[in-house]
């Protein structure tokens, strides 16, 4: 449904006091994902999930590389073909407050989109209404309770199912959720990736679901992939059950192990992985792995050439690793019941 061929991104630098080189966000980015699949992207802060999101959901240019959706190659289309394609494709944010219109009410919300369509379709106002009941009803809310609140009147969970009906209303064939529940109480976590995973099977949408939190990842993605991002490469990637339980990666390692990289502040030891640097220590040169400099088992061959995501012998299923010295290593792992499938 979604394939991104080598993607690359890198946003100018800027000048002036805080100047900053250009950023590398994405590096050659290659993913696959079919209609009704689900796909986790994890890894740390800043290493490009979101740039990926919003590429793939239009609303990002790219500077190299190739995005298709239903096979077709975006690059060469006109503007208005190119948005007829991302349409297929909707992000639901981080914020479900933001991402509403404060002063409106959900009926406004959804009548929006709606009324477009309808026209299209020759379709009457009768439709629009029982269109924006239907889909409130698909996301497990009651119309008569939330069609006419206003955002502030509901609770995070029920602004994100609002969110979510809202980017059905095009009938996507696929959802990219940005750490779409992080901001929602966790008691009501479970119940919207639960919703996501609902949408999959009963619509047979395609899924990918960006987040910092493993658990999460593995409760969306049971059944599909995940892809470890670092630094805007994808450094390893694989059935989500299996990656979790035997991560190959040092990276992958480091970021399911109890102790966390927390991009700096962790103690360095021999038995530790070695703090982020800074940005600007950073080596921003693709002829070494970029994880060598934070890598315990790194030698001289990872500083001297670049590891490309290759088919790891070791796994039984399509696994792929970017590594010099793939293994597997025992990891102290998160508990893999974790936060979101303690609700
Ligand atoms: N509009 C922009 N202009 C310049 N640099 C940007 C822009 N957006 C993102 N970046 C940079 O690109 C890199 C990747 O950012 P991105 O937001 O994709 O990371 P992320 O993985 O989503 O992080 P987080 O987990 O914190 O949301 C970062 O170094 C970020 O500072
Ligand atoms: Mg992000």
């Amino acid at each position: 449904m979604i394939q991104v061929v080598n993607l690359q991104k890198t946003y100018p630098g800027t000048r002036g006091v805080l100047a900053r080189g250009e950023v590398r966000a994405l590096r050659g980015v290659t993913l696959d994902i079919r209609r009704g699949a689900a796909l986790a992207l994890i890894g740390e802060s800043g290493c490009g999930k979101t740039t990926l999101g919003r590429i793939v959901t239009g609303l990002e240019a790219y500077t190299g590389g190739e995005v298709l959706i239903d096979g077709a190659n975006i690059a060469g289309m006109t503007a208005r073909d190119r948005r007829a394609q991302f349409r297929k494709v909707q992000l639901i944010p981080q914020d479900p407050y933001a991402a509403l219109n404060p002063t409106r009410t959900i009926a406004a919300a959804l009548f929006d989109p709606l009324r477009l369509l309808a026209r299209r379709g020759g379709k009457d106002g009768a439709w629009i209404e029982r269109r924006a009941v239907e889909l409130l009803r698909l996301v497990g809310l009651d119309a008569s309770e939330t069609l006419y609140k206003y955002p502030h009147q509901l609770s995070g969970g029920q602004r994100q199912r609002v969110v979510i009906a809202r980017a059905l209303t095009v009938e996507p064939e696929a959802l990219v959720a940005d750490e779409a529940v992080s901001m929602i109480d966790v008691s009501l976590r479970l119940g919207v990736l639960n919703l996501l995973s609902q949408l999959r099977r009963d619509l047979h949408i395609s899924v990918i679901f960006i987040t910092h939190d493993v658990a999460a990842a593995r409760y969306v993605a049971q059944d599909g992939q995940t892809a470890v991002i670092y630094r805007g490469e994808i450094v390893e990637m694989g059935p989500t059950d299996d990656l979790i339980q035997r991560p190959v990666h040092p990276y992958t390692q480091s970021l399911l192990s109890a102790v966390p990289v927390l991009h700096g502040l962790e103690q360095a030891g021999p038995d530790r992985f070695i703090p982020r640097p800074t940005e600007q220590g950073e080596s921003n040169d693709s002829s070494s792995c970029l994880f060598a400099d934070r890598c315990p088992f790194a030698d001289d061959r990872c500083k001297a050439a670049h590891p490309d995501p290759e088919p790891w012998a070791g796994a039984p299923d399509d696994r792929l690793v970017a590594c010099f010295k793939p293994k597997e290593r025992k990891v102290v792992a998160v508990p893999l019941s974790g936060r979101a499938s303690n609700q």
